[in-house]
């Protein structure tokens, strides 16, 4: 689990990082969340069952939300409030949205500010939610016998640069 390249030369900032199991995807997922600040939206992008749901779960479980959280592929979007005056999750499944314009349509902006919005298949088409925020490529490992996911964490914003600068704290 140790960030295996950090790449400060490059603007945005990205950090690479591995995942063997499910439970350590999560883990990645709440340590996201600890730095989650309203207004974030995080694009998480990767193939079909690559663990993009599995990684808005840790980020749920790391923001204090206790709803479960499941892949809202049939509704588009899902709100999930937090129970306390925390962050709220709007978790979108963008796989059928062809077009910005149907990205509009769905109205999140309503809830952004409260919220860390999470959009799967949301690369090139949710960067423009917010300014602020994280976009996540997931990869899987090419042999069968093999769980192992790979995380590239690239920033869209100074402050996530700065949060994945920070070699000591990814790696603790
Ligand atoms: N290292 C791992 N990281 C993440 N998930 C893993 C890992 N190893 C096994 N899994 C399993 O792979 C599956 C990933 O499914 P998940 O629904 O999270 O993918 P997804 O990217 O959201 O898929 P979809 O494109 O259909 O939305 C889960 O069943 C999870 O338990
Ligand atoms: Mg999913």
């Amino acid at each position: 689990m140790t960030p295996l390249t950090l790449s400060p030369s490059a603007y945005p900032m990205s950090v690479t990082v591995t995942a063997a199991t499910a439970d350590e995807m999560r883990h990645w997922a709440r340590k996201v969340a600890s730095r989650c600040e309203g207004g974030d939206v995080i694009v998480l992008a990767g193939d079909l069952g690559a663990g993009k749901t599995t990684f808005t779960q840790g980020l749920a479980s790391g923001l204090g939300i206790t709803d479960r959280v499941t892949s809202p592929t049939f509704v588009i979007s899902r709100v999930h409030p937090h129970p306390g005056d925390g962050l709220g999750l709007v978790h979108v499944d963008a796989y059928r949205l062809g077009t910005v314009a149907e990205l509009d349509d769905l109205d999140l902006y309503a809830d952004l500010d409260a919220s860390v919005t999470v959009v799967e298949w949301g690369r090139g088409l949710a960067e423009r939610l917010s300014p602020h925020g994280l976009t996540i490529v997931i990869t899987r490992s090419d042999a069968d016998d093999d769980d192992e996911r790979t995380l590239t964490l690239s920033a869209r914003d100074e402050r996530w640069a700065s949060i994945l600068a920070d070699h000591g704290w990814w790696a603790a």
